[in-house]
């Protein structure tokens, strides 16, 4: 018997999932352990690299982006995400001895991301690919594999899948202190009353602005392409750095700004950019530990991503509710499979 779920329902449970998905990520990070985490770890910490390049689409490529401020600022090695036409269209076979390769995807199946992940093998990269799905091609090929242990995500909005790989990808590159998280996710997702209170004010926003600094950008990325693909609203992000360049001038009461601040250095560097968005009178919501409106738990700024993007997976989906569309099923998407 087939039961039709109503519009989003997919969606609802697989972000209301994540603080389960973590607890079995953290229970499996050890080796042995059913993610590979810890082997992958070992083989990088063997190998040393000095220069990582992250490869990835869509919103593993805002998971990539996080890692790529995680390595940076936790390891101060070079990072670099590659555009994978760099070796597909354009058939570049670069050197690349000393080089970590990690290819971060959901379904593992992105057949440009395989190419890419093969002649970065070839030139002599070693390749790790973090992905939803073990017997990926993705993962095969790589030299290591992590598998993020999301479970099947049928929604086509990614959710879980993406705040798996930020734990994913923290815990690779040494993070610690995790512990906490899925408790105060828990905590989060409760409010998703206060979401749906918030989603009314932008039912009928046609255009949107979405902000961040440091680690909170990546978190920026991800709101703003939640909001496109669900509810169909043209989101921009921006780092708050950019905004100030130029992009500003599109700031005005008719498009409002979601600025995603938390405590820390990137909260603070952030600062100068609330102040500018207050002297042009935008409408400005701010999310995150440091924020006016919704106010997140603080954590060590690593870890924050994760909390940071749960409100607005809820309220992504309540505006596109809102708006009468379906956020499982977006118009004219389809979710990438090992198949494709
Ligand atoms: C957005 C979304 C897509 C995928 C992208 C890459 O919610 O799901 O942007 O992230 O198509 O797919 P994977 O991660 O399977 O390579």
């Amino acid at each position: 018997m087939t039961r039709t779920l109503s519009p989003g329902a997919l969606m609802a449970a697989e972000t209301a999932e994540q603080p389960a998905v973590w607890r079995r990520q953290l229970a499996e990070a050890g080796p042995g352990g059913a993610s590979g985490l810890a082997e992958a770890a070992e083989l990088v910490r063997r190998r040393a690299p000095r220069f990582v390049l992250l490869v990835a689409r869509g919103t593993s490529d805002h998971a990539a982006l996080y890692a790529k401020y995680l390595v940076e600022i936790t390891l101060g090695l070079p990072v670099g995400l590659v555009s994978p036409s760099t070796y597909t269209a354009y058939g570049r076979r670069p050197d690349l001895r000393d080089v970590l390769m990690v290819a971060v995807s959901q379904s593992g199946g992105s057949p440009d991301l395989l190419r890419t992940l093969e002649v970065a093998k070839a030139g002599g990269a070693l390749t790790v690919s973090v992905t939803n799905n073990a017997a990926s091609a993705l993962a095969t090929t790589a030299d290591a594999h992590v598998d993020v242990l999301a479970g099947p995500e049928r929604a086509v909005a990614a959710t879980k899948s993406y705040t798996a790989q930020l734990l994913a990808l923290n815990l690779l590159f040494g993070g610690a202190g995790a512990d906490a998280l899925p408790d105060l996710g828990d905590a989060i997702l409760a409010r998703d009353a206060e979401l749906a209170a918030l989603a009314v004010r932008y039912r009928f926003a046609e255009r949107m602005i979405t902000t961040g600094r440091g680690y909170s950008y990546p978190t920026a990325r991800e709101a703003a392409l939640k909001l496109m693909e669900t509810a169909y609203v043209s989101a921009q992000a921006f780092s708050g750095a950019d905004l100030l360049h130029g992009p500003l001038a599109l700031v005005e009461p008719r498009v409002p700004v979601l600025a995603v601040t938390s405590a820390g250095a990137g909260g603070q560097a952030f600062a100068p950019v609330l102040d500018a968005l207050a002297e042009r009178r935008a409408d400005v919501v701010t999310v995150g530990s440091a924020a006016r409106d919704v106010v997140l738990p603080e954590t060590a700024e690593p870890l924050a991503p994760l909390l940071e993007i749960l409100p607005f997976q809820l309220l992504a989906r309540h505006v596109a509710v809102d708006r009468g569309g379906d956020p499982d099923a977006p118009r004219g998407l389809r979710k990438v499979t090992e198949t494709l």
